[in-house]
């Protein structure tokens, strides 16, 4: 089955088609970064403004990349939430439309259940069940996954996701935003065990990163921001290592107690190259076999929504056109 995705919870728009949730044809992605970077953070307004600005242009890129009309699409699939609803509500109704004029089956996806499921375009993917760690700018949950729509919840965060203790930081700092990619950067030229971060709830599958975001601010406080590009690199360095830190241990500690020999890591601070280089170190050590999606995977994508549209499509799922969005959608 040929499916176009669609994707539009939150700063990207993107648009992909996929087949058989397996082979990825085309992935157009255009990205908002630039028109809320000023306001170091995702204005909601602006977003669904513009989402309504790239929603066509990207669909149309999308078929055109996969070499493809839209009478060669099968279904649609399009993030239902959770997210922003203004935004989600753009490409809710342009799926919509694209299905009622088509004819074509069509179906809400969870963001966070796509999120995991990008892990099926991997060339080597994990058969279930696996431990999977869904971490970006709004989650940092660890989930036990049997199949397509059955999870369990491990363990999550108690405050901020790590994604956004990332861009708080970078914040903080005046360094730009989104954070979690600068920093990553700025860390490769620091070392990371010079300014020792604390390291939060050990005993614990939840998370909390308030103690580490805090303790860069009294660090900040009492020393200044950095004055020398290579210190704020020793401060990147020691901040990001704190937050790496605990999601290895913790998804490991969750598959140990599963007995899951396979873990999968998704979402946009899959992307972090630290984390996927000591995820990749530690795994290694305890003979777990890890699967984490190429960068452009992690971040927001349409490809991982058509790989879940697929799987609910083909086993006869169809939405009514009544569906709406959702803000919080617990998987
Ligand atoms: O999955 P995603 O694109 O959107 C959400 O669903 O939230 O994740 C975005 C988050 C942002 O907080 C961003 O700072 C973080 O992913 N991120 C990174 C990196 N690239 C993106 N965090 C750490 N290191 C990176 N290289
Ligand atoms: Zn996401």
């Amino acid at each position: 089955m040929i499916v176009l995705g669609i994707e539009s919870s939150c700063d990207e728009t993107a648009a992909a088609v996929v087949r058989d949730g397996r082979i990825l044809l085309s992935n157009v992605i255009a990205s908002q970064i630039k028109d809320h970077s000023k306001y170091g953070g995702v204005v909601p307004e602006i977003a669904s403004r513009k989402h309504m600005e790239a929603i066509v242009p990207v669909i149309l890129q999308a078929l055109d990349d996969a070499g493809m009309e839209l009478s060669d699409i099968e279904g649609i699939a399009v993030t239902r939430g959770p997210g922003l609803v203004g935004s989600l509500l753009v490409g809710l109704s342009v799926a919509k439309a694209l299905a009622f004029s088509r004819r074509l089956p069509w179906v809400g996806v969870n963001h966070l259940e796509a999120h995991i499921a990008s892990v099926f375009l991997n060339e080597k993917a994990p058969v279930f069940p696996f431990v999977a760690l869904v971490v970006s700018g709004g989650h940092t949950n660890i989930y036990y996954v049997e199949n397509f729509g059955v999870f369990t919840l491990l363990g999550q965060t108690r405050d901020d996701a790590a994604g956004e203790a990332f861009d708080k930081a970078a914040k903080l700092l005046d360094i730009g935003y989104p954070g979690g990619m600068i920093i990553d950067n700025l860390a490769k030229e620091g070392n990371r065990n010079l300014l020792p971060f604390p390291r939060a709830m050990r005993d614990s599958l939840d998370f909390s990163f308030s103690g580490v975001k805090t303790s860069l601010l009294v660090h900040v406080k009492k020393h200044g921001k950095p004055s020398s590009r290579q210190d704020l690199a020793h401060l990147a360095a020691g901040y990001q290592e704190a937050i790496v830190d605990v999601l290895v241990e913790k998804t490991l500690k969750a598959a140990e107690l599963k007995s899951a020999t396979q873990v999968v890591v998704c979402g946009g601070v899959a992307s972090n190259s630290r984390l996927r280089e000591h995820f990749a170190e530690r795994s290694a050590e305890d003979g777990i076999d890890l699967f984490i999606p190429p960068p452009v995977l992690c971040t927001d994508n349409a490809a991982m929504v058509a790989v879940v549209g697929e799987n609910l499509l083909s086993r006869g799922k169809i939405d009514e056109f009544s569906l709406n969005a959702v803000s919080r959608w617990p998987l």
